[in-house]
């Protein structure tokens, strides 16, 4: 499998992301062609170290290197002061630069760091997680949560670089993996029948983390996200189909207190309730829900919903920021491969979506 370079317009200018199995021995290459920093500073976590950090010192020997905790729960600003404390101990100026290796945690946090340091500092992303490559690596978008909410605090900071090298996935824990796998499902669904084709058809492989049939489809995610990204750098019109699935998915993550689900798994599961509204009120046949329903299905179990009671997937709904003015914005599927934001779903579709999905009525 050959590199795979995508290149991304974004108002602070132009960068890459580059796809490559064995990328991570190139870093010091693909640095020093997107014009990064010679003064780096590499934020990882002690669990991606671990794994990795012995191929990042092969080449990248001399950096400095602050290692921070990872997982949902260390997404904080404290996270992000650890990274300021390393920075300022070492003197970096306006000209340095982070080198954020992880999953989206990472990418978050040093991110937030890199766009807040000295009213911002470069930052390249080396993300090490399926959903930091195929998404939260991509869009500009870092920050932290808040112990009242998630994701509260933030800003748009472009990358100088994405490097996403997919031989980094395989030490991945399996979970982790399908947790992202439901993001690309998602890209497939709304945005791209081929894709949505090509995981059918390649799913055994996939799921081995065949490095020949997961490149293409981080770089088909890539492309869908940038495509949506570039048109739409502030959240307002086509970025809203990456939504699909995330009105009741984020719900149900709500619901548990974001312990039971892996984000990707309650989308899986938000993605199933869409299709029902869709499917009710006539955008996408019986057809098209099912082939999305067989896929997740074929992708292995989901922790449960069947505990969980619609009255209070509605409420968690309400309260959700995809609420504007009153009106909630809701991503139906019109086929496979196509979507769209309609206003003026009701609380009952919903209602009786996600009950004939499985929650309690
Ligand atoms: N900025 C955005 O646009 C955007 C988009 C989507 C999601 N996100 C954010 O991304 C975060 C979730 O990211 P995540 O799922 O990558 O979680 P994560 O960064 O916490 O990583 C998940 C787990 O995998 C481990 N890990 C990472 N890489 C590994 C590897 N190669 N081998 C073995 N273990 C590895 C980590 O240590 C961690 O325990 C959320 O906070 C979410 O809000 C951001
Ligand atoms: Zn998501």
């Amino acid at each position: 499998v050959s590199g795979i370079r995508i290149d991304v317009t974004a108002p602070s200018g132009r960068y890459p992301i580059v796809i490559e199995p064995g990328l991570i021995g190139r870093l010091p290459a693909v640095l020093a062609d997107a014009a990064f920093s010679e003064r780096r500073f590499i934020v990882s976590s002690p669990t991606v170290w671990k794994f990795h950090g012995t191929a990042v010192r092969r080449v990248l020997p001399q950096d400095e290197c602050v290692l921070v905790p990872d997982g949902e729960r260390a997404k904080t600003l404290a996270t992000v002061g650890r990274i300021y404390d390393a920075l300022i101990r070492a003197q970096a100026d306006r000209g340095a630069g982070i080198v954020a290796i992880g999953g989206g945690v990472i990418g978050d946090t040093a991110g937030f760091a890199a766009a807040t340091y000295l009213r911002g500092i470069q930052v390249a992303h080396v993300p090490t997680t399926l959903l930091a490559q195929v998404d939260s690596a991509v869009g500009g978008k870092v920050g932290v949560n808040h112990a009242l909410g998630k994701n509260l605090i933030g800003a748009f900071h472009q990358p100088r670089a994405v490097i996403a090298d997919p031989a980094l996935l395989a030490t991945l824990p399996r979970r982790e993996f399908r947790a992202g796998l439901y993001e690309v499902v998602k890209y497939g669904m709304a945005f791209d029948a081929a894709l949505f084709e090509q995981l059918r058809a390649s799913l055994r492989s996939i799921m081995d983390r065949s490095i020949d049939a997961l490149t293409p489809i981080i770089a088909a995610s890539c492309r869908i996200k940038v495509a949506v990204v570039q048109e739409d750098e502030r959240e307002r019109g086509p970025r809203r189909l990456l939504n699909f699935g995330h009105t009741a998915g984020h719900a149900f993550e709500a619901l548990t207190r974001y312990r039971r689900f892996r984000h990707g798994e309650a989308i899986a599961w938000g993605m199933l309730v869409a299709a029902e509204v869709s499917m009710a009120r006539g955008a996408l046949d019986a057809a098209g829900r099912d082939a999305l329903g067989a896929l997740i299905t074929a992708l292995g179990p989901l922790p449960p919903i069947a505990d969980l009671a619609a009255t209070d997937a509605l409420e968690a709904i309400r309260r959700d920021k995809k609420v504007v003015n009153g009106r909630l914005h809701f991503v139906i599927a019109t086929g496979v491969g196509k979507a769209a934001v309609v206003d003026d779903v009701t609380e009952a579709e919903i209602r009786a979506a996600l009950v004939r999905t499985g929650t309690r009525a």
